[in-house]
Parts: structure tokens; C-alpha cells; sequence
């Protein structure tokens, strides 16, 4: 097995070196043409015994049985030439067929619908070119740590991985996507992502909206070349500044420059706006309410969402369920990983209305060595730098239909925590962000494979508080603390208990802090510049070692990832 992972590594570097002369990292079909005239790949083609491959069991019997596998595919993107993409394919072996829900033309895999109690096996298949191992997280769901999708059990392409577990999450807006070592931002950006709703009898019993005004949007932003290819890690325009150290070469990067290339250390950001995997979606609907379920499945992208007529924004769920009762706000944050539930309520709206879901103006999210918007000009994307105000999609109002539907006042029955449970209540448990060089750390670590420190060791049936702290180094040239971090924990949902933040970092922390939804559970949490924030949780239901992270997914591909261990 080390052998297999230390091989997969080095056809990895060698892969950069090869990207890099071309200057960007061009997805699906560019990556396997560059990978095939790569004597490394075949040496590992020939060394695929990795024995981390999981089977069924007999003595599972599963509700609902899906073949999905990720592999590469055209899709028609935009006018012109198809885009060459990553997807996950899903097939129904077993179940009920409204169990996959299929997003036409888009790279993202069907959505998948699921009943809390339902035994579910997946038959995951990777079917990526060679030098991308790959394993599918369920992000949100409770899962013992073999069906999590951890980095450790990532394939190979060619092999198989079989999942078996029961839904125990209550109703809610989950979602799946890779996580292999240092590939999740690639392989995500490639189009390997979907939706996974769970519902329950509770949620089943408030009568939502459902069916066709049941609908994902799924918030991307990606970057195409002229003949309509994914672009990834380039900034478009450092091509012929290209320095032969390759796209990813550290602190040269392919801008040659101290900085490096920002948008590897910093995060992705595109050019366009894709929801569902389509530029200038328009959403064509009726004079009904509708339930969206929004994520924001972007590497690195925050959004604050509002809608142009200037209607509240009125959420009914976050990551982790429903909420206890309806939240109106102006506008909500979103960050990259968050999910939340909006009822959208066009029902008193006239047919021919046109309506935009925007994301407003907001600063203070990236701010690194003090360099601000500089910053952004030195590599990173100018025209659609975090915090700048775009639009998202259109909502055209094209039929008149009756409505009887009322938001509920109340949704589901919430059993919160109470900090003064917690077993280290006076004490909260630090999770504190860095920035090393060009490596982002958590509590001065990178990601290691297998560790978990005594520190990152929890006890299983105990409520604990974290306390994310991104404050530290102020001032310091490379300052972890002037970005954004949205931090997820794998293996349970949470509480948010308290934000302070530092008083010279609060107006930036003032154009975003009245869109935090912070009165349900959650799963990944949104922490500014500045910010300190106290999470509680409880470990209860199953023990062994679960990562958490960095959801911008070039930290997390650059080290801001942890194991923490749930011991019985
Ligand atoms: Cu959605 Cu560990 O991630
Ligand atoms: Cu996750
Ligand atoms: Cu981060």
C-alpha cells in the first residue's frame, strides 16, 4: 500500500512538471493526453495492488443500490466546441427509481435522493485517467470512517470501492465529491460533484414544497479557454510569462515571482458563474414557492446571497437540517462546502417578472500580507474578485399557478446543545489557522496521512467545544488571518455558539456578519479575518479517524487538513 501511495505521488510531480510547460492545467481530455506520453503513468498501471479496495457484504442488504463511477466525458457547456469534464455517473441497480434524479447537460451527477433509515450500497467505480486516484466523501453525512470517503482509502483508476451504510442524518441538503490527497480541488473543478438530499418523516409531515419546486442549485465558478476547456490554476494571463518551473512549482510559480501564482496558494477563482454546471442559467418558473437548495460547491468562491427586488432571503435549513423555525435576512453568506435551504416565495410575483439572485459586494475576506486588492492584481482574478458584486442567475416568472402553501413557523423539532455539557466547557479545544511559507497549517500542522495528535483526540458519547481561531500573526507578511476560511468537520454536525471578532478587522466583518445563519446544525462554518469562533459538538456515533479541513479546496489540497481520532 505505501508503495502503491508513493508511486501515485511521484507520477503526481512528474504530472505537474509536465502541465506546467504548457502553462495551465487544461482538465479531461488534456490531462489524459499529457498523462499518456508519461512513462510514469504506465508504471503505475502496472502496479495497481492496492489492497485498500472495500467489497460488499453479504450480509448487507441494501434499499437502494447505485453504480457510480467518475469518469471523463463531453459535455455542451457553452456554444461551440463540447467541454471535456470529469462526472459521476450513477446508475440504479436497486431501489426506487425517483431515488436518482438526472441534471441534463451538466457534469455534475444526478442528485440523490434518500429516506433517513434507508440501507444504501454504492458501487463506486474510478474510472479517471491513471495518475488520479480517487474516493467519494459524503459531505454531511454520519458515517463509520470506512464510508466517509477519508483520503486514505482513495483507488486507483480501475478499481473499485463499495459503500454500505444506513442514512441516519435527519432531513437535509448533503452532498458528495472526491477527496484524494492533494487532488480534491483538481478533481472537483473537473466536475466530479452532486447533491444528496435526505428527507424524513418529520420533514415529509410540513408538506414543502417538493417535486418541481424541489430544485438544487449548485454555485460554481470555472474558467474555460478559447475552444471552451476548463481552465485550472491559471491565471489566464501569466501563459507566456511561464518560467519552466512549472504551474505549481511553489514559491516561483509560474509567475516567477515571490508570490508565486496566488490562486494556488489563495484559492481558485473563475471567470463565470455555472449553476448546475450551465453559464446564464435562467430559471424558468411559476408563481409558486419554491424550495431551493443551494449549495456552493466552489473551490474557493464566497457568495452573499440576495435577491435584486430586495425581498428578504428566508432560510429553512443549513448544512446539517432543517432549522427550528424560518430565518429572515437581508442577504445569507455562503461559503465554499455551506449548503442552506431558502424558501422562495414567487407566489405573489406577475407573470413576466424577472428577478436575479445576486451576491453583493463584501470585503475583508482576502486580505493576505496586507496586500488587498494588489493582492487580486498580482495573479488573481480581477474581474471577479471575492466580495464583488454579480450576478448569480435569473429567475423569469412565466405562469400563473395557484399557491396554498405557508411558510411553517415552525420546522423541526431541534435539540440543541448546551455549551455548559461540553466536557472541556471552560476550555474550548483550539483550532487555530496558519500560514507557514506557502503551506497553510492548522494548529502549525499540515495534513499527515494517518496522524491524529493527542490534542486531535476526542472520546466517543462526549459534547466537546472547538474554538476556530483565525487571529493569529497580525501583521506578519503572510498572515493566515487575512483570509476567509470556511472549516469543515467530517464525522459530525455542530453547533456555532459564539463569533467575537478583532476590532481592526471588524468592518470588513460587518459587510458579511448579518448573513450568517448560525441557529441550526452545520457542518462547515465560515470563519473571517479576524474572527474567533466557538463550535459544540458531540461525538455520538461512531469511533475512528475523520479529517477536518479547510473547505477552500486549495488550502485543503495545500495542508490545511487534519485527522482527529473519536476513541470509544
Ligand atoms: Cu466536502 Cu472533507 O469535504
Ligand atoms: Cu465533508
Ligand atoms: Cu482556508
Amino acid at each position: 500500500m505505501n508503495q502503491s501511495k508513493y508511486l501515485s505521488h511521484l507520477t503526481r510531480r512528474n504530472f505537474l512538471q509536465v502541465t506546467g510547460l504548457t502553462g495551465g492545467v487544461i482538465l479531461g481530455g488534456g490531462i489524459h493526453g499529457l498523462l499518456s506520453s508519461c512513462s510514469q503513468s504506465s508504471s503505475l498501471n502496472a502496479n495497481q495492488s492496492n489492497p485498500t479496495i472495500r467489497t460488499a457484504s453479504t450480509s448487507f442488504t441494501p434499499d437502494l443500490e447505485i453504480d457510480l463511477q467518475a469518469i471523463p466525458k463531453a459535455v455542451q457547456i457553452q456554444p461551440g466546441q463540447p467541454t471535456q469534464v470529469w462526472s459521476y455517473e450513477a446508475k440504479l441497480v436497486k431501489g426506487d427509481p425517483a431515488s436518482l434524479q438526472l441534471l441534463p447537460d451538466s457534469y455534475l451527477g444526478s442528485v440523490i435522493r434518500v429516506r433517513r433509515g434507508q440501507r444504501v450500497r454504492v458501487n463506486f467505480r474510478n474510472n479517471l485517467p491513471a495518475g488520479q486516484p480517487s474516493i467519494v466523501h459524503w459531505h454531511g453525512l454520519m458515517l463509520p470512517e470506512e464510508m466517509d470517503g477519508h483520503p486514505r482509502f482513495a483507488i486507483q483508476p480501475g478499481q473499485q470501492y463499495i459503500y454500505e451504510f444506513e442514512v441516519i442524518n435527519r432531513a437535509g441538503t448533503y452532498w458528495f465529491h472526491p477527496h484524494p490527497d492533494r487532488l480534491t480541488g483538481e478533481q472537483t473543478y473537473a466536475g466530479l460533484a452532486g447533491l444528496l438530499l435526505v428527507t424524513d418523516d418529520e420533514e415529509i409531515a410540513l408538506n414543502l414544497p417538493a417535486g418541481d419546486y424541489d430544485l438544487p442549485i449548485v454555485l460554481q465558478d470555472r474558467t474555460f479557454d478559447s475552444s471552451n476547456q476548463l481552465i485550472y490554476l491559471d491565471n489566464g494571463i501569466g501563459k507566456a510569462q511561464n518560467n519552466g518551473m512549472g504551474n505549481r512549482g511553489g514559491m516561483m510559480g509560474n509567475r516567477g515571482g515571490m508570490m508565486g501564482n496566488l490562486d494556488q496558494m489563495m484559492g481558485f477563482l473563475g471567470q463565470m458563474i455555472l449553476v448546475n454546471g450551465k453559464p446564464n442559467y435562467v430559471l424558468s418558473a411559476a408563481t409558486r414557492i419554491y424550495r431551493l437548495r443551494i449549495l456552493n460547491g466552489s473551490n474557493s468562491r464566497i457568495y452573499k446571497l440576495a435577491w435584486s427586488n430586495g425581498d428578504p432571503m428566508i432560510a429553512i435549513a443549513t448544512d446539517g437540517r432543517l432549522l427550528a423555525r424560518p430565518v429572515e435576512r437581508k442577504y445569507l453568506m455562503l461559503a465554499p462546502g455551506e449548503r442552506v435551504d431558502v424558501w422562495a416565495d414567487f407566489s405573489k410575483l406577475k407573470v413576466g417578472t424577472e428577478l436575479t439572485l445576486n451576491s453583493l459586494a463584501f470585503s475583508g475576506a482576502e486580505n493576505i500580507g496586507g496586500m488587498g486588492n494588489m493582492g487580486q492584481m498580482g495573479g488573481r482574478n480581477t474581474a471577479l474578485a471575492v466580495g464583488t458584486a454579480m450576478p448569480l442567475f435569473d429567475i423569469k416568472i412565466d405562469r400563473e399557478e395557484r399557491e396554498t402553501r405557508r411558510l411553517p413557523n415552525q420546522l423541526a423539532s431541534l435539540p440543541l446543545l448546551r455549551p455548559q455539557d461540553a466536557v472541556n466547557a471552560n476550555n474550548p479545544r483550539p483550532v487555530t489557522l496558519s500560514l507557514n511559507g506557502m503551506q497553510w497549517q492548522i494548529n502549525d500542522r499540515s495534513f499527515e496521512m494517518e496522524a491524529a495528535t493527542p490534542e486531535e483526540t476526542v472520546k466517543l458519547n462526549t459534547i466537546e467545544q472547538w474554538e476556530v481561531i483565525n487571529q493569529l500573526n497580525r501583521g506578519a507578511m503572510m498572515d493566515a488571518s487575512g483570509m476567509a476560511h470556511p472549516i469543515h468537520l467530517h464525522g459530525t454536525q455542530f453547533q456555532v455558539i459564539s463569533r467575537e471578532v478583532l476590532p481592526e478587522l471588524q468592518a470588513g466583518w460587518n459587510t458579511v456578519k448579518d448573513g450568517y445563519i448560525d441557529q441550526g446544525l452545520k457542518d462547515t462554518v465560515m470563519v473571517m479575518p479576524g474572527e474567533r469562533i466557538k463550535l459544540l459538538m458531540k461525538f455520538e456515533h461512531y469511533t475512528g479517524l475523520f479529517v477536518y479541513h479547510c473547505h477552500n479546496l486549495e488550502h485543503e489540497d495545500r495542508g490545511m487538513m487534519r485527522n482527529y481520532r473519536v476513541t470509544a
